[in-house]
């Protein structure tokens, strides 16, 4: 099954009712193995959580600790795009090269980078005066 299949399917669990914009996300480990995530909303709206931080909790918790390879899936009239806070979390545990395909449910598809989506973005070295 491709990552974006995964991410299709994970995205039937979502738990949306709040915002009903149902996400499914897939993040593959350097081990070879595939992690899906979906966003799961709350009443108390800013404890909901983000399909791409489902997947890659997913990740963490089997003990793989980089992402070769990421895709996100949504009902929209374009191809998703990672929130701000998801981009920095991916960009945590995958190299700038890495693809992320993003994808609308009704097929359209667009590739970028983790690069492309966070630019300058804030990382370790930052933090080297402290
Ligand atoms: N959402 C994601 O899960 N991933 C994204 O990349 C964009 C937004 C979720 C958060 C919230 O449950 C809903 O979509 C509406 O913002």
């Amino acid at each position: 099954m491709s990552l974006i299949e995964t991410a299709r399917n994970v995205r039937e669990n979502a738990y949306a009712p709040y915002s009903n914009f149902k996400v499914g996300a897939a993040v593959k480990g350097a081990s070879g193995i595939v992690y899906a995530g979906c966003n799961v909303e709350n009443v108390a709206y800013p404890e909901g959580t983000c399909a791409e931080a489902g997947a890659i909790a997913a990740m963490i918790a089997a003990g793989d600790t980089r992402i070769t390879e990421v895709a996100v899936i949504a009902d929209c009239p374009k191809p998703v795009s990672p929130c701000g806070g998801c981009r920095q979390k991916i960009a945590e545990f995958a190299d700038g090269d890495v693809v992320v395909t993003l994808a609308t449910t009704g097929g359209v598809v667009q590739a970028t980078t983790v690069a492309a989506l966070l630019p300058d973005g804030f990382d370790a070295a930052h933090m080297r005066n402290a």
